[in-house]
């Protein structure tokens, strides 16, 4: 594959993917990316101008998406609205993105043979009570609860439909919760994180007991390559490291790592239809494809994404106030 686009590639885990094909492979990468409010073209700056171009356009137009895939080999689909909280305040770009936008570029791919790759997330198969020992499987049923959700296991079916009905060579993987750097300031991780280092309290959404499979964005980045390269057509692969915590599990060990106290956060109003727990058997990527996580200790990952965000914070400053602002006015 010598010209790869991938959309969505200036936002968190799209500009994580890029990093990584730039490091191992000789692609030329373009990204294709609208640049909303979750993008960074700062994420991709420091790669070499002749392996990365950055085309600004919008995957639901079809006038943006047929010149970046017309001559393309293949198509790595990050581009999503990917905050649940945002879904629930205004589900609309998250109908219009997820859903037209895959169907936009499922319909280029068929008209040019292009080798496609969905990502998506476990979400679409809704959550698992807390204490159970079972995990999603390739085989769960699908049962998104959020406008989130929904709009991705849609876009799920669009890609099996296209792949089934006319012939579209695609691949789809379904990953659990990642982190790592360039991670929006709306998301959990990176909000705790800034909070504790701007002097504040994290926030946790009710008694904080709902499980996240956190998994190292770079580890994602890894195991899409993988199912890209090798990945069977029509299939679709889990991924996960293990890295089960409950919420406040996270928020303490954030705090410990920042030598505050364990209990210094604040209980704040849960979000509507919050799915309790998240849980990803990744048992057919490893032994298939016999991929292998680089991270396999969370907490050594995490006080790494700790030390990148006190680094970066002239990347994250210019979105935290706004981002606050908006939780404030939700109560939480
Ligand atoms: P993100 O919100 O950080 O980035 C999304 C990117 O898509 C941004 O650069 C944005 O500008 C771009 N985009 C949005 N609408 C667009 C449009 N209409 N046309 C072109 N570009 C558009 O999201 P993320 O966390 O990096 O997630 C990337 C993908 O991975 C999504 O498909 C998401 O569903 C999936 N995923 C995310 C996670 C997670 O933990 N964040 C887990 C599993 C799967
Ligand atoms: P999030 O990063 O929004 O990912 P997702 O909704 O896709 O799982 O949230 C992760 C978990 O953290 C989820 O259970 C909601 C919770 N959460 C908080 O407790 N406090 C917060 O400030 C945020 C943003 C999320």
């Amino acid at each position: 594959m010598k010209r790869i686009v991938v959309t969505g590639g200036a936002g968190f885990i799209g500009a994580n993917f890029v990093h990584h094909l730039v490091a191992h492979t000789d692609a030329k990468v373009v990204v294709l990316d609208k640049l909303t409010y979750a993008a960074s073209r700062e994420a991709l700056a420091e790669l070499p101008a002749g392996r990365v171009q950055l085309v600004v356009g919008d995957v639901a137009e079809a006038a943006d998406v047929e010149p970046a895939v017309a001559d393309a080999d293949a198509v790595v689909h990050f581009a999503a609205e990917s905050h649940n909280d945002n879904s629930l305040d205004d589900p609309t770009p998250f109908v219009r993105t997820n859903l037209v936008g895959t169907f936009t570029l499922l319909e280029a791919v068929r008209r040019h043979g292009v080798r496609f790759h969905h990502v998506s997330t476990d979400e679409v198969y809704g959550d698992l009570e807390l204490h159970d020992p079972i995990r999603f499987t390739e085989e769960s049923p699908y049962l998104p609860s959020s406008p989130y959700s929904a709009s991705k296991a849609g876009s799920d079916h669009l890609v099996r439909a296209w792949v089934r009905s006319f012939g579209v060579a695609a691949t789809l993987s379904n990953c659990s919760n990642n982190y790592g750097p360039w991670q929006h300031v709306e998301k959990f991780i990176p909000r705790q994180i800034t909070n504790v280092l701007d002097g504040g309290r994290p926030k946790l959404y009710g008694a904080g007991m709902n499980v996240r499979d956190w998994i190292h964005a770079s580890d994602h980045s890894s195991a899409v390559l993988k199912v890209l390269q090798e990945g069977r057509i029509g299939e679709t692969y889990l991924i996960g490291a293990d890295g089960e915590r409950n919420n406040l599990e996270v928020v303490r060990t954030i705090l410990r790592l920042l030598g505050r106290p364990e209990d210094d956060f604040d209980h704040v109003t849960d979000r509507a239809g919050h799915d309790l727990r998240y849980a990803i058997d990744a048992t057919k990527l490893r032994t298939e494809l016999g991929w292998r996580p680089t991270f396999a200790d969370f907490e050594a990952g995490l006080a790494e994404t700790i030390t990148w965000y006190r680094d970066h914070e002239t990347w994250w400053r210019p979105a935290k106030a706004a981002t606050e602002s908006a939780y404030s006015r939700r109560g939480q």
